[in-house]
């Protein structure tokens, strides 16, 4: 069984998805051990709270500085005994010792098709409003492990999704959610779960 961990900040669509996943077994093998939030007030938690799941807030706000943050999180992780850690919409930088520790035990979704609209200042409706003012056609939504660069780790799944002439940030990025954000994390950690993925020369290979 696999014990996961979910970082959420707001809404928490996406850890909804993953519940709904393994309600309805298209997720397999899988429990969510704690929710954890850095936004007390974030609804991810009620979303939690309604199914009976764990739900923390750990948030660098209650601490004294950046480094005590991050040994508390670990620390607060750790006893939780998961084997992987989900980002699901989480927008606090992970902690590099934390990185080290779960190496390939920590994934991430991110609303673009990386290496496009990532890395520092891209998160949320900025990817959408990036993609927008680019006058890209295509965008989408990618699943990867987390690594010490932002939005670098080895690409597990992703999902491409069309702009429409009339969208804006909001109705973009609704529709990224619908059609790539919400099917391809539930699927990445039914693999993960079930054992296909391998991580090898710092590339995913899905097994058959
Ligand atoms: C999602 O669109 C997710 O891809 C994005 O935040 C949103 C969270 O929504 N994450 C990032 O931008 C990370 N760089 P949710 O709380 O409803 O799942």
């Amino acid at each position: 069984m696999l014990k996961l961990a979910v970082c959420v900040s707001g809404g928490g669509t996406n850890l909804q998805a993953i519940i709904d996943g393994i309600e309805k077994q298209t997720i397999t093998n899988t429990k969510i051990e704690v929710v954890i939030s850095n936004n007390p007030n974030a609804y991810a938690m009620e979303r939690a709270k309604k199914h009976g799941i764990k739900a923390v807030c750990i948030s660098p706000k209650n601490y004294e500085n950046r480094d005590a943050f991050n040994e508390d999180f670990l620390r607060q992780l750790d006893s939780y005994e998961v084997d992987l850690v989900v980002l699901a919409g989480f927008l606090v930088v992970i902690p590099e010792q934390m990185i080290q520790k779960y190496r390939n035990r920590i994934i991430n979704i991110h609303p673009s098709l990386i290496p496009s609209f990532c890395g520092k200042g891209y998160y949320g409706l900025k990817v959408h409003e990036g993609v927008l003012a680019r006058g890209v056609r295509v965008t989408g939504a990618t699943v990867h492990f987390v690594d010490e660069g932002t939005d670098t780790g080895p690409i597990i799944l992703q999902k491409a999704v069309e702009v429409e002439e009339d969208d804006t940030p909001e109705r973009l990025q609704k529709r990224v959610m619908e059609q790539a954000e919400w099917k391809i994390m539930p699927e990445a950690i039914n693999l993960i779960a079930n054992g296909k993925i391998e991580v090898v020369n710092n590339k995913v290979r899905i097994l058959k």
